[in-house]
């Protein structure tokens, strides 16, 4: 007999009319200009199979307000057909039975050989594909305006963290903003992803944060990642409360900052506003972590919905799927494709870069899951440490206060 899908056939999903208008409700939290540009790259692609798109974007960097808002959907029996989600979320609906069992698709196309084992990891539930992969990011990285560099005197690329600091504090006394951030707890723990990693190492980094190994966790190395928090605290200008990623990425656009430790979807910003790697711009791994990549990856987890819905949800998941496909949606959203056989032929010089120290972290282990996008731990855990990360930031905790809330944070 013909497995099924979804309720439906794989080649019924494709034969249906289009009289019958299919339509898919995607759910994400993609509002900035780059990252709008790109999604539309996935709804061109459905409108030209005849599939509507109807859009219910949920504005918040991380997607802690559009994970509010699937609940809600969710418990009132409505359920999106699609939503982006992150790591640990995705298993935790799939545990609820909510989710569509994507096997069938899977297998047919091979998702198994080319979807990176990392991304698997989170596109999977006992052993059942549950969501689809986008792409693959990365939050170890540091974004930067050239010409302030020039202007401030920073003729090379910091390499270690004291140079990283010694060139912040040039930019500084030139009349620039250092570090263009915006104090969210998510983008806190955004910095906090690549300052841990840089301080500490991949062992240590999993140890702490993955494994959640008390020792490790109670450690002088955390202090250390509490301390050059601090001190990157100075950088920020005094308006950084509460400011979006994008608004802060703007800042080093425009000139009127240095820097931004941000995941490479600062970059989409950059390419956005045609601003070209090398030349305008430059990219490099927060210093002392080059070699490690910290990542995420957006996927698109279909709930059960049935019925002529169920079609829409393969054309989607294929769609996602086609290597042209992650190809023009990556070049344009900063990220890399979440397949290892796509070329790196149409991207920038970040992209390249990104997706050679992806190749090498994959095959060093020294590739981590995010802690501030939900890659180490549940929700749960990560809700307590962003707490912990940005009461340290704001001046609320020291450092060894800091630590010692981590541990109890852990056992959330
Ligand atoms: C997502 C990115 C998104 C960023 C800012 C991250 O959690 O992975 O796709 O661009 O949040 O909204």
């Amino acid at each position: 007999m013909k497995k099924q899908i979804l309720g439906l056939s794989i080649a019924t999903a494709f034969a249906l009319p289009v009289a019958a208008q299919q339509s898919v409700e995607v759910l994400h939290w993609w509002t900035s200009g780059s990252e709008a540009a790109a999604l539309s790259v996935l709804k061109d692609n459905l409108e030209k199979q005849g599939v509507k798109w109807n859009d219910m974007p949920v504005a918040g960097g991380g997607g802690e307000a559009a994970m509010t808002a699937v609940r809600a959907r969710v418990t009132s029996g409505n359920p999106p057909t699609a939503v982006q989600m992150m790591g640990f979320d995705l298993s935790d609906w799939a545990k609820q039975g909510v989710l569509s069992d994507l096997n069938e698709l899977a297998m047919k196309q091979g998702w198994n050989k080319v979807v990176p084992a990392a991304v698997q990891r989170f596109s999977k539930f006992n052993g059942k594909w549950i969501a689809v992969p986008v792409n693959l990011h990365s939050t170890n990285w540091i974004w930067a305006n050239k010409e302030v560099l020039t202007k401030a005197g920073v003729m090379t690329e910091p390499m270690t963290w004291d140079e990283f600091i010694a060139a912040a504090e040039k930019v500084q006394k030139a009349g620039f903003i250092a570090i263009a951030h915006g104090g969210q707890p998510w983008q806190d723990a955004t910095v906090f992803d690549g300052v841990a990693l840089a301080t500490g190492g991949p062992d240590y980094y999993r140890k702490a944060f993955v494994e959640l190994d008390p020792k490790a966790l109670n450690s002088p190395t955390t202090e250390k990642v509490f301390e050059r928090m601090a001190q990157l605290r100075r950088f920020v200008d005094k308006d950084f409360s509460g400011r979006d990623w994008n608004v802060a990425s703007g800042m080093v656009i425009s000139g009127k900052a240095g820097f931004q430790m941000m995941g490479d979807w600062a970059k989409g910003e950059f390419i956005n506003a045609k601003k070209i790697p090398g030349k305008d711009f430059l990219c490099f791994r927060t210093p002392g972590s080059q070699g490690s990549v910290s990542f995420n990856t957006d996927q698109f987890a279909m709930f059960k919905v049935g019925g002529d819905k169920g079609a829409a949800q393969i054309k989607l998941a294929s769609a996602i799927m086609d290597p042209a496909f992650q190809t023009a949606f990556n070049v344009v959203k900063g990220s890399v494709p979440a397949r290892t056989d796509v070329p790196d032929t149409a991207f920038d010089d970040c992209g390249k870069k990104g997706m050679k120290d992806l190749a090498e972290a994959s095959k060093k282990n020294t590739l981590v899951g995010s802690i501030g996008h939900g890659h180490a731990v549940p929700a749960s855990i990560k809700n307590a440490f962003y707490d912990v990360i940005t009461r340290h930031f704001n001046g609320q905790i020291d450092s060894k206060k800091a630590v010692a809330e981590m541990l109890s944070a852990a056992k959330n």
